[in-house]
């Protein structure tokens, strides 16, 4: 079956979303940070798998009604299929229970990919944070949508 399910990230998949995690960022997170996300109250976590294999996750913070990106990644053998909307429509229906009602992040400029997939959700640019990224150093562009 080639069905994508969207579950909660547990502990125990950590190594697997590392392992994305490297393939898909100059400055990729560490275990730990996945792992104080998981058990933190104020997160989202999802995975997405296919076939029994994590092939995506997204790791979403929210504080009253404000909520922010910090994490979305696809197993680059997996993208354009629909698994980074998967995961969106998943998070964005859990933070409208939570009670969130603007959904922020911020992207590489050059992030062509990202930029469009956000965009296709309603996402508009809402700013510019001069060299927020290194590694190479680039801007990010800061998003933001109404839920
Ligand atoms: C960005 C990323 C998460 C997208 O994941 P994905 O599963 O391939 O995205 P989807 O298949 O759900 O794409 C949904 C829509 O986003 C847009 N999109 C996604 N990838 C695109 C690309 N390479 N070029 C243009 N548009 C793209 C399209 O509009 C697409 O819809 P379509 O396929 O019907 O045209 C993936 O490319 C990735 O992991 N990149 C590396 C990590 C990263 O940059 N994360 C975001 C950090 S802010």
């Amino acid at each position: 079956m080639n069905t994508v399910y969207i579950r909660e990230m547990y502990p125990d998949d950590i190594p697997e979303i590392v392992s994305i995690e490297k393939l898909s960022f100059s400055t990729p997170w560490s275990e730990t940070s996945f792992r104080s996300e998981i058990y933190s109250r104020y997160s989202v976590t999802r995975v997405a798998e296919l076939n029994g294999v994590i092939v995506g996750y997204i790791c979403v913070k929210h504080v009253a009604d404000e909520c922010h990106l910090l994490d979305l990644a696809v197993h680059p053998d997996y993208r354009r299929r629909g698994i980074a909307r998967a995961l969106l429509d998943n998070v964005i229906q859990e933070l409208r229970i939570e009670g969130c009602r603007f959904f922020y992040l911020e992207v590489r400029s050059s992030n062509y990919a990202a930029r469009k997939l956000y965009e296709k959700f309603g996402f508009n640019m809402v700013g510019i944070r001069k060299g927020y990224y290194v590694n190479p150093a680039e801007d990010a562009v800061i998003m933001m949508m109404e839920l």
